[in-house]
C-alpha cells in the first residue's frame, strides 16, 4: 500500500460512518433525467413527444428496459420539473400532477415503471416554489413525503429555489428525516452545494443527511460545460471529494451523450470523466431517437465497472502539465487504479509523451495488467515505473486500468 491509497481509503472509511445509510446508492445511481433533454415544456399539442408528460416517462421506461440499458444498470426513470398543476389541492394540500400530461396519475406511472423493473423519481424544491414556479415544499414536507411514498416514488431531487441558502442546514435534515419516516426507502438528491460555490459548503453534513447532491452548474450540450464541471472537480475546493463513498456520492450533472453539442471523443471524455469522478449516470437524451454509437458507448461494461466499483472513492486530478492532466482512481481488485489522460488542447496534432503510475503519486513494487478501458485492449504487464508511451488526440481522453496482479513479477 502506499501512501496515496490510504489517503483515499481513509476518506472513504471516514464518509462510511458518518453519511447518510439508508441502504441506496451504495454505488453512483443510473437512469434516466428527463431534465437537460426535455426542460420544462408543458406544451404537448404542438411538442406530443417532447413535453413534460407521462407518455415521455413510459417510453423512456420501454427504451431502458428493451434496449440494454437496464441490463447495462441504467434503472431510475427521473422526472423533473414541471410535473405538478401550479396549485396545491386546495383541501388536502397535497401536490397534484397535471391532469392533462398525467391522466393516469402518478401511482400508476410509478406501477408502470416498476413493472419494468425500474425505478421512479421526482422533483421538489425546498423554498415556496421550484425553479419553474410550481409548488414547493417549505411548508408541507411531511405531507410530501407521505404522498411520494404512496405513490411508490424511489428518488426525490429536492431543488433550492425560492429560498434562502441559510435555510438549507435546517430544511435539508428535516426532509430527509421525513423521507426516513415513511418507511420508504427514497434515494434523496440535494441541490444543496450547487447554490453554495462560493461559501465553503459543509459536505459532511451534506453526506449525513444525503445520498447524493447537486454540486457546480447545471450542465447544458456544450464541450464548454462539461470542460468547466471537469475543472471544478479536479479544483476539489473544499476537498469535497473526501465526503464521496458508498451512499454518499457528488453529484456533477447529466449524461448528455447523444445530443447534439459534443463530438464522439467528447462523449467518451465525458463518460470517462463520469467514471473517474464516481458520479451518478442520469442520461438525459431522447432514447427513442439515439444513434447506435451513443447507446453502445453509454453502456460500455468497462467504463460502468470504474463508475460502479464498490469501493466508492472519486478520483482527483493529480498531474497535469499545460492542457493536459491525469486523474487516478483506487478501485477494485484493492490495490488497483483507473487512470484518465486527458488532452484539452483545442488546437494541433496529437501529443506523445511516457507517463508510469510513479509520475501519479503511486509507489511500492506491485505488478499490474494494463488495459485500455473503451475497447477493452489488453496492453501488458506495468509496474509502477514502467513507462506508458501516450499519443492522445485534442478533446480527447485515454482511460486505461491497472489490475493489480497477485504476486511481484520477476523480470
Ligand atoms: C431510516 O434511518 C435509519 C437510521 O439511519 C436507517 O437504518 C433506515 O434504513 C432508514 N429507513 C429508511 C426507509 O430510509
Ligand atoms: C484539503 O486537503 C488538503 C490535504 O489533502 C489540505 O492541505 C487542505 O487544507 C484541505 N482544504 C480544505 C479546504 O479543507
Ligand atoms: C518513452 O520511453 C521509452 C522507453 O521506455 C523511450 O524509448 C522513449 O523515447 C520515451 N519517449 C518519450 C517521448 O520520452
Ligand atoms: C492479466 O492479463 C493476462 C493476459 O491478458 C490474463 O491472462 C490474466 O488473466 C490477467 N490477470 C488479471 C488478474 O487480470
Amino acid at each position: 500500500m502506499n501512501f496515496q491509497f490510504i489517503l483515499f481509503t481513509v476518506s472513504a472509511l471516514a464518509s462510511q460512518t458518518l453519511g447518510l445509510d439508508n441502504g441506496l446508492a451504495r454505488t453512483p445511481p443510473m437512469g434516466w433525467l428527463s431534465w437537460e433533454r426535455f426542460r420544462c415544456r408543458t406544451d404537448c399539442k404542438m411538442y406530443p413527444n417532447s413535453c413534460i408528460n407521462e407518455k415521455l416517462y413510459m417510453d423512456m421506461a420501454d427504451r431502458l428496459s428493451e434496449d440494454g440499458y437496464l441490463r447495462a444498470g441504467y434503472k431510475y426513470v427521473n422526472i423533473d420539473d414541471c410535473w405538478a398543476t401550479l396549485q396545491r389541492d386546495p383541501k388536502t394540500l397535497r401536490l397534484v400532477p397535471d391532469p392533462v400530461r398525467f391522466p393516469s396519475g402518478l401511482k400508476k406511472l410509478a406501477d408502470y415503471v416498476h413493472s419494468k423493473g425500474l425505478k421512479l423519481g421526482i422533483y421538489g424544491d425546498m423554498g415556496t416554489k421550484t425553479c419553474g414556479g410550481y409548488p414547493g415544499s417549505k411548508f408541507t414536507m411531511e405531507l410530501d413525503a407521505q404522498t411520494f411514498a404512496e405513490w411508490g416514488i424511489d428518488s426525490f431531487k429536492m431543488d433550492g429555489c425560492y429560498s434562502t441558502t441559510k435555510d438549507f442546514s435546517v430544511a435539508y435534515p428535516i426532509m430527509e428525516f421525513f423521507l426516513n419516516k415513511t418507511g420508504r426507502p427514497i434515494l434523496f438528491s440535494c441541490s444543496w452545494p450547487a447554490y453554495m460555490q462560493s461559501s465553503d459548503p459543509d459536505y459532511k453534513l451534506i453526506a449525513k443527511h444525503c445520498n447524493i447532491w447537486r454540486n457546480y452548474n447545471d450542465i447544458t450540450d456544450s464541450w464548454d460545460s462539461v470542460k468547466t464541471i471537469i475543472k471544478y472537480y479536479g479544483d476539489d475546493k473544499y476537498n469535497f471529494s473526501a465526503v464521496a463513498g458508498p451512499g454518499n456520492f457528488n453529484d456533477p450533472d447529466m449524461i448528455i451523450v447523444g445530443n447534439t453539442g459534443l463530438s464522439y471523443q467528447q462523449w467518451q471524455v465525458q463518460m470517462a470523466m463520469w467514471a473517474m469522478m464516481a458520479a451518478p449516470l442520469f442520461l438525459s437524451e431522447d432514447l427513442r431517437t439515439i444513434t447506435p454509437e451513443a447507446r453502445t458507448l453509454i453502456q460500455n461494461p468497462g467504463v460502468i465497472a470504474i463508475n460502479q466499483d464498490r469501493l466508492g472513492i472519486m478520483g482527483k486530478r493529480v498531474w497535469q502539465s499545460g492542457n493536459i492532466e491525469a486523474w487516478i482512481r483506487p478501485v477494485t481488485p484493492v490495490g488497483s487504479y483507473a487512470v484518465a489522460v486527458l488532452n484539452l488542447n483545442d488546437g494541433g496534432a496529437q501529443s506523445g509523451f511516457n507517463m508510469t503510475l510513479v509520475t501519479l503519486g503511486v509507489k511500492g513494487q506491485d505488478a499490474y495488467n494494463l488495459s485500455e478501458v473503451f475497447s477493452g485492449k489488453a496492453l501488458g504487464k506495468y509496474t509502477v515505473s514502467t513507462n506508458f508511451p501516450i499519443f492522445i488526440d485534442t478533446n480527447s481522453v485515454l482511460l486505461l486500468k491497472y489490475t493489480k496482479l497477485d504476486r511481484i513479477l520477476k523480470w
